[in-house]
This record gives C-alpha cells, sequence and structure tokens, in this order.
C-alpha cells in the first residue's frame, strides 16, 4: 500500500513545473484556481489576458510581488516580499503557460442542489449538509465545524453565535453572503477592522468546509455542539 502511494506520488510531484511547486509552496491557491476564478481570476484567464502582450513576464512578477487592484475587479492581491527573484520569474512563467485545455481539465463540476425541510419551510442549498438517508453531518460539514471552533470562534462566537468582537456569521450567510463572498473576506481580511487574512493559511477547501458548517448552522440544520458524523 505504501509502496503503491508513493509511487503515485513521486511522479506527480517530479512532472510539476517549478513554477508549480513555487506556487504550491507559497499561498497562491488560498486566492487562485488554474481553470476557474476564485478570489482571484483564473490563472488561465490571466494566461489568456496576457498572451502576446510585450513585456507581459515583467508586468506581472511587477504585480505579484508587490501586490496588485484594480484590472481583474476591487479585491486587492497582497504583495509577496519572501518571494525571491528566481521564484517569481519561475512562478509567472508557469502561470503564462497555462492553456485553454489545460484549464478545462481543472474546472469544477456543475452544481446539485440539496433540499431540506426546518420547521415546515423548505431549504435549498448547494451542498449535502447530511450524509444520504442519515442526520449525521458529511465530513465537509464535521471539518467545517472543527476548523471553525478553532481558529473563528475567538472572535465569531462558540459553534457560530457571534460575540461583542465580531458578527454573526450565521446571520451573514441569511443576508445572503456566499460562499465566494465568505472565501473572499476570510483569505483577503479587512485588517483594519481587527479581521484576520487567512490567505496561506487555509485553502479554498477549508473555507468551504467553514461556510458549509456555518451555513448549515444558520438554517438550523446542524445544532450546538459537536454535530453527529
Ligand atoms: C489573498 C488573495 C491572493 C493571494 C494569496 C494571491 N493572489 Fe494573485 N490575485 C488576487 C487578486 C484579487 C487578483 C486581481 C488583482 C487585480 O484586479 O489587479 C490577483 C491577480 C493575480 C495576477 C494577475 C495580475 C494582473 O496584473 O493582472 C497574477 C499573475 C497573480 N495574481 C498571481 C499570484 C501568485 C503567483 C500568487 C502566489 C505567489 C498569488 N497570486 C497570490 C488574489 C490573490
Ligand atoms: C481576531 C478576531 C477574528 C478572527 C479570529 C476571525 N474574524 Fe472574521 N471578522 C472579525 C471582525 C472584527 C469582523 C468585522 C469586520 C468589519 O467590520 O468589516 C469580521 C468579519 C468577518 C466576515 C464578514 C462578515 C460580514 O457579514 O460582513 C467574514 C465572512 C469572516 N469574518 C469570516 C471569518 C472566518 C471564516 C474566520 C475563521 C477562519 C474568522 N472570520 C476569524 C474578526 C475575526
Amino acid at each position: 500500500m505504501l509502496v503503491y502511494a508513493v509511487g503515485l506520488v513521486l511522479p506527480a510531484l517530479a512532472a510539476m513545473p517549478p513554477g508549480e511547486k513555487v506556487a504550491r509552496g507559497s499561498n497562491c491557491f488560498s486566492c487562485h484556481a488554474v481553470g476557474h476564478k476564485v478570489v482571484g481570476p483564473a490563472f488561465a484567464a490571466v494566461a489568456k489576458r496576457f498572451a502576446h502582450q510585450p513585456g507581459a513576464k515583467a508586468v506581472l512578477v511587477h504585480a505579484v510581488k508587490f501586490g496588485h487592484v484594480g484590472t481583474w475587479g476591487d479585491i486587492p492581491m497582497p504583495p509577496h516580499p519572501q518571494l525571491t527573484e528566481q521564484q517569481l520569474d519561475e512562478v509567472v512563467s508557469w502561470v503564462l503557460s497555462i492553456s485553454p485545455t489545460t484549464a478545462r481539465a481543472a474546472a469544477p463540476a456543475a452544481g446539485k442542489t440539496y433540499r431540506y425541510t426546518v420547521d415546515g419551510k423548505q431549504v435549498t442549498l448547494n451542498f449535502p449538509v447530511y450524509r444520504p438517508g442519515t442526520r449525521k453531518v458529511t465530513a465537509t460539514v464535521f471539518r467545517g465545524y472543527e476548523l471553525f471552533n478553532s481558529y473563528c470562534f475567538r472572535c465569531h462566537g462558540e459553534d457560530a453565535m457571534g460575540s461583542e468582537y465580531a458578527p454573526d456569521l450565521r446571520q451573514s450567510v441569511l443576508n445572503g453572503m456566499t460562499e465566494a463572498q465568505m472565501t473572499q473576506i476570510a483569505m483577503v481580511g479587512r485588517k483594519a477592522k481587527g479581521m484576520p487574512a487567512w490567505a496561506g493559511f487555509f485553502s479554498p477547501h477549508d473555507l468551504k468546509a467553514i461556510y458549509e458548517y456555518v451555513a448549515g448552522r444558520a438554517h438550523r440544520l446542524v445544532g450546538q455542539g459537536t454535530p453527529p458524523e
């Protein structure tokens, strides 16, 4: 089993371009994906926009090094002073090399919806809260519970109930905050207002788990305390 796993992992790493290794070793994948927008644009969209543009590499190296805002919207990318010139060169060359075919292969599958009834009212979500045929939460929701109550609770309240320091995120969800919006705020932070930036610490997958847990709490599908898994 171990031999099999090693056999699978090593060639994949060896085949990884140096720039992709830099991206995976840094915080890039907290905010970017190859084939779809997360907080920042899809790397494939950056490659497409800057293809045939003279001096593109220097422009993008500058953007990653010093941070950037305005080309893709009003969310800022933070600076990356920890990357060396060589790492910047490698990571930007890799981004520019991404083709539409690679991007399509990396795109997520289209969403399904899940319906639940709470106190006679229907709630429709784009993720499952429970495992099929049970009232036990999915592994993702459970992971969201663990992450929330390890990292977010000290300001946003235990079991996502809110506190005097930070808003009740259940209310944010009921007011319409989507997973993408929560991911954006959590990765970028609002430092001036006391909300830390979590890019580099969490992946979008972790934020998805936190969102699903908070949404489950918001719609009263998940109770206080440890949910049954
Ligand atoms: C906290 C979120 C965040 C992190 C972390 C992040 N980015 Fe970005 N990135 C963004 C956003 C948002 C934009 C769009 C900025 C704009 O509109 O100009 C962006 C834009 C870019 C662009 C296009 C810049 C332009 O001028 O069009 C490149 C290239 C890029 N990022 C690469 C990277 C790389 C490489 C890393 C890791 C070293 C990284 N990003 C880490 C959020 C992030
Ligand atoms: C050190 C305290 C602190 C921690 C820890 C913290 N937050 Fe926050 N968060 C805040 C504060 C303060 C605000 C309100 C900022 C403002 O007024 O815009 C906030 C706002 C937010 C918002 C915006 C809510 C809205 O309706 O506008 C989201 C989403 C959020 N936090 C997610 C998280 C997540 C997810 C975690 C855990 C990974 C987390 N926060 C951890 C302090 C914190």
